[in-house]
């Protein structure tokens, strides 16, 4: 496998796979529509065309001059919030463009793809322990059922055309790459780091923490956080994988809890500032504590995550975001 295109390659995890992939000797074609993406993250060693998949005709001019051996698909609306409130936006991005992805590996014959999806498939997560993949599946909103029905269209398209794939779900992740200047830019991020260090820059006045009375160590909730770079080369971990024939689904997460108390005292440290924040009402929905079982992913790819300092995490987070 040589040449792989990237969807959404503009965008925050999508960069980072591009960086990572050209470093690790892949010809790389970069598609997208700039929609929530900056062609300042986007390597200049890439093939950019500008695109939406949504459209098929965006396609045929990008397979017809490359010979692809692979899709990663990251382009998507990422948002829960707005999903509740434009649904079928999130299914006609989320879904039907994949639909679209697959329609053209059909006409031009390639099989092999990797799919950018969730943790929030298996929805309210209600388990003591770790979560693995056979975690039941029970969105709560139109991104996770999106995504859902996604990884359902690959995993059919699989056994139907005989296309290899290889599904991740991620949990929360962080980071910014510490070689190239790239990382996640603020605009109406929900994720907790962006928000902690949004509040250490003085963009926002404080920290929300949404309850702290939870059966947890110091009552707030704990979540998973995997840094970018570990989680893009698990991607690039996969590709032979692919060549093998292994489809499957694969949690991505660094396998370690960290309750928001926990990562606003890192922040702290890291950025040396006295971060403010305030304990408000438990969100609908929330789980106390949802962490990843990404044991699936260690074995199978042979990956393994780097940053499991989560102080280490947001300082890079941090050296990316302090200066934009
Ligand atoms: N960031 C996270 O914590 C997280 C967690 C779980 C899953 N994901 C998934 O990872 C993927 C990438 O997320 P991200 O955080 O990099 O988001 P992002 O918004 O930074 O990147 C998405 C990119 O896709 C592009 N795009 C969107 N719709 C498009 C379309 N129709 N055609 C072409 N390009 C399009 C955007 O312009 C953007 O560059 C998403 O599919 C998301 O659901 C992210």
């Amino acid at each position: 496998m040589k040449k792989i295109l990237v969807t959404g390659g503009a965008g925050y995890i999508g960069s980072h796979a591009v960086v990572e992939l050209l470093d690790s000797g892949y010809e790389v074609i970069v598609l997208d529509n700039l929609e929530n993406g900056y062609m300042d993250l986007v390597d200049k060693r890439a093939k950019f065309y500008k695109g939406d998949i949504r459209d098929i005709s965006t396609f045929e001019k990008v397979f017809s001059d490359n010979k692809i051996d692979a899709v990663m698909n990251f382009a998507g609306y990422i948002k829960v919030g707005e999903s509740m409130i434009e649904p079928n936006m999130y299914y006609l991005n989320n879904t039907y463009g994949v639909m679209n992805i697959i329609e053209i590996m059909k006409k031009y014959n390639v099989k092999n793809i990797i799919f950018s999806s969730t943790a929030a498939v298996y929805g309210e997560v209600d388990c003591e322990g770790l979560v693995y993949e056979d975690y039941p599946t029970n969105p709560i909103n139109p991104y996770g059922a999106s995504k859902l029905m996604a990884e359902r269209v690959i995993i059919d398209a699989a056994k139907a055309y005989n296309i290899n794939y290889s599904i991740f779900r991620y949990f929360n992740v962080g980071g910014a790459h510490e070689k190239y200047q790239i990382g996640q830019k603020g605009d109406g991020v929900t994720a907790l780091i962006p928000i902690i260090l949004q509040t250490a820059k003085g963009e926002r006045e404080k920290l929300s923490i949404y309850g702290n009375d939870y059966l947890t160590e110091d009552g707030t909730g704990i979540r998973d956080y995997i840094h970018v770079v570990d989680l893009v080369r698990a991607h690039i971990a996969a590709l032979p994988s692919l060549e093998k024939n292994i489809s499957d689904i694969y949690n991505l997460g660094n396998g370690n809890g960290f309750s928001v108390l926990q990562m606003l005292n890192a922040a702290k440290k890291v950025t040396g500032v006295e971060i403010k924040s305030e304990v408000i009402e438990r969100r609908a929905g929330d789980p106390a504590s949802v962490v990843a079982s990404s044991e699936k992913a260690r074995r199978v790819l042979g990956w393994e995550p780097k940053y499991v300092d989560v102080a280490k995490i947001i300082d890079t987070a941090w050296n990316w975001y302090k200066n934009l």
